[in-house]
C-alpha cells in the first residue's frame, strides 16, 4: 500500500449552509455563478445564493445542461476573460460541476479548450472555484475529475487535475427534495458503482478501504430498500454517500477498475443514455465476463453486503444481487436507447472505444477490445 492522499475541499455539509457562502468566497473576487436549465429558480436555490453574494460583484451563466458540452462550456470560458472573473461558482449537479472545473481550467489557457480533454494540454493552473451541490451523484464536488462532451463529435471524455480541485462544496440536502425520482435513483446507482469501481477488483489486503467501502455499500443498499421512505435523514445519507465514494479515501492504495464507466461514456455519448444508466447496462455484464479475475471480491461483497451464504457459485449470485438491485430501482442493465440494431451499435461502440484508447481497461488493463466486444454483445439487447 503506497499513496499520496490529499482533499482540501472544505465541506460545509447541512440544512441552511447555503449563507455561509457569504464567507467562503472574498468579497473582493468578482465570481461567475454558473448553473445549468433552471432547477435552481424555481426550488429556490438560486435565490438563497443571490442572497448569500449579496456583497460580492458577480454575473452568471446558465444553460449548462446534462453531460456539458464544450460547445456550451466555451462560452462562458469567453466570459471569464473578457470579464476578468476571480472565482466560479458552480449550482448544480456533476454536470454543472464539472462544467465550472472545465471553465476554470480553459480560463488559463489559450489554446483549443478540448486539448483539456484529449490530454494535449495538462492543466496545472485554473481558476479558483467552488459547488453548490444540487445532486448527490458523482462525487464532483470535491474530486479533482471533470467529464465534458463535444457535441459535434459524439465524444465524452474526462480530465482530472489538482487545479480544479474545488475549494468548498456546500452540501444541503433539503436541495434534494425537488429532485425528480429519476435523479435520485440516478444518484443512488452511481455512488454504487463508484464504490464498485474501487472495491471490486482483487484482494490487496486493504481492510480499511475495503470495510470503509462495504459500509458504503450497504449504506446505499439501504437507502434504496427504502427508496419510498425519504427523510432528512434519507436525504443525508445519500448526500453524504454519493460524497464519500468519490472523494478519492477508498480508492487510495487499492486497485481500480473504472471500465464500466469507460464502457458507459461511450453509450452516453452515443445514445445519449443518462450516466448512472450507462453503468447498470454495463457492469452486470463487464461483471460476468471478468469472474474469474473478480471472483474473490465478488464473494467477499456477497458475503458482507449482502449477507449471502458460502456457495461454489457466490461470486454469481452476487453479481445476479447487484442486477436485482438495479431491477429494484426500476433501472434497466440492457441497452435500449440504440433502438434495435444490436450488431450496428456493437461495432458503433467498439470504434469509439478504440478511437479512444480503450484498448486495455480494467484493474489489469485484462479487459482488451475482444472482452469489450463480449461484454457488448450481453449488454446491448
Ligand atoms: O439543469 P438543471 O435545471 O440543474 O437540472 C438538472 C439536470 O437536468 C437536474 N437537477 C439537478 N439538481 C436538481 C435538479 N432538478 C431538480 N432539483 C434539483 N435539486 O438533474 C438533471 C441531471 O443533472 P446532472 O448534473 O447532469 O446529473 P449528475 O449529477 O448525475 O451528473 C452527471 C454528469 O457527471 C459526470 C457524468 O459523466 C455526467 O456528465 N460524472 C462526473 C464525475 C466526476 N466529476 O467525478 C464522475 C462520474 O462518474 C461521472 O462521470
Ligand atoms: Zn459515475
Amino acid at each position: 500500500m503506497k499513496f499520496s492522499y490529499v482533499n482540501p475541499t472544505q465541506i460545509q455539509f447541512g440544512q441552511g449552509q447555503i449563507a455561509s457562502l457569504s464567507k467562503l468566497i472574498s468579497n473582493k473576487q468578482k465570481v461567475l455563478v454558473v448553473y445549468g436549465g433552471g432547477s435552481i429558480k424555481s426550488n429556490g436555490v438560486y435565490d438563497q445564493v443571490v442572497s448569500a453574494l449579496a456583497d460580492h460583484d458577480w454575473l452568471e451563466f446558465s444553460g449548462v445542461g446534462a453531460n456539458p458540452t464544450i460547445e456550451v462550456l466555451d462560452k462562458a470560458v469567453a466570459i471569464a476573460k473578457e470579464q476578468k472573473v476571480d472565482f466560479v461558482l458552480g449550482v448544480g449537479g456533476g454536470s454543472v460541476i464539472d462544467g465550472v472545473k472545465y471553465i476554470a481550467a480553459a480560463a488559463h489557457y489559450d489554446g483549443d479548450g478540448w486539448d483539456i480533454l484529449t490530454g494535449k494540454h495538462r492543466v496545472t493552473t485554473a481558476l479558483p472555484l467552488g459547488a453548490v451541490l444540487t445532486l448527490p451523484a458523482t462525487g464532483s464536488e470535491s474530486n479533482s475529475g471533470s467529464v465534458v462532451s463535444k457535441a459535434a463529435t459524439r465524444e465524452k471524455l474526462a480530465f482530472m487535475a489538482p487545479a480544479v480541485q474545488p475549494k468548498f462544496a456546500v452540501m444541503d440536502p433539503d436541495v434534494m427534495k425537488t429532485l425528480p425520482q429519476r435523479q435520485l435513483v440516478n444518484g443512488l446507482v452511481d455512488a454504487w458503482v463508484h464504490t464498485c469501481e474501487q472495491y471490486l477488483t482483487f484482494p490487496s489486503g486493504a481492510l480499511v478501504q475495503d470495510g470503509y467501502a462495504e459500509a458504503l455499500l450497504k449504506a446505499l443498499k439501504s437507502l434504496g430498500d427504502n427508496f419510498t421512505e425519504q427523510d432528512d435523514a434519507w436525504r443525508a445519507n445519500l448526500m453524504w454517500a454519493a460524497n464519500q465514494a468519490l472523494n478519492g479515501l477508498i480508492g487510495s492504495g487499492v486497485p481500480q477498475d473504472w471500465a464500466t464507466h469507460m464502457i458507459g461514456h461511450e453509450l452516453t455519448a452515443l445514445y445519449g443514455v443518462d450516466h448512472a444508466r450507462s453503468l447498470a447496462i454495463v457492469q452486470p455484464s463487464l461483471l460476468r465476463n471478468q469472474l474469474a479475475a473478480k471472483k474473490a471480491k465478488l464473494e467477499q461483497m456477497g458475503k458482507n453486503v449482502f449477507g449471502l451464504a458460502f456457495s461454489e457459485d457466490l461470486a454469481e449470485r452476487t453479481i445476479d444481487a447487484i442486477e436485482d438491485f438495479y431491477h429494484s430501482l426500476d433501472v434497466a442493465t440492457k441497452l435500449t436507447e440504440h433502438k434495435g440494431d444490436k450488431a450496428q451499435a456493437v461495432d458503433t461502440v467498439m470504434a469509439q472505444l478504440e478511437a479512444h484508447g480503450m484498448t486495455a481497461i480494467g484493474e489489469k488493463q485484462a479487459i482488451t477490445l475482444a472482452c469489450s466486444r463480449e461484454i457488448l454483445e450481453q449488454a446491448v439487447a
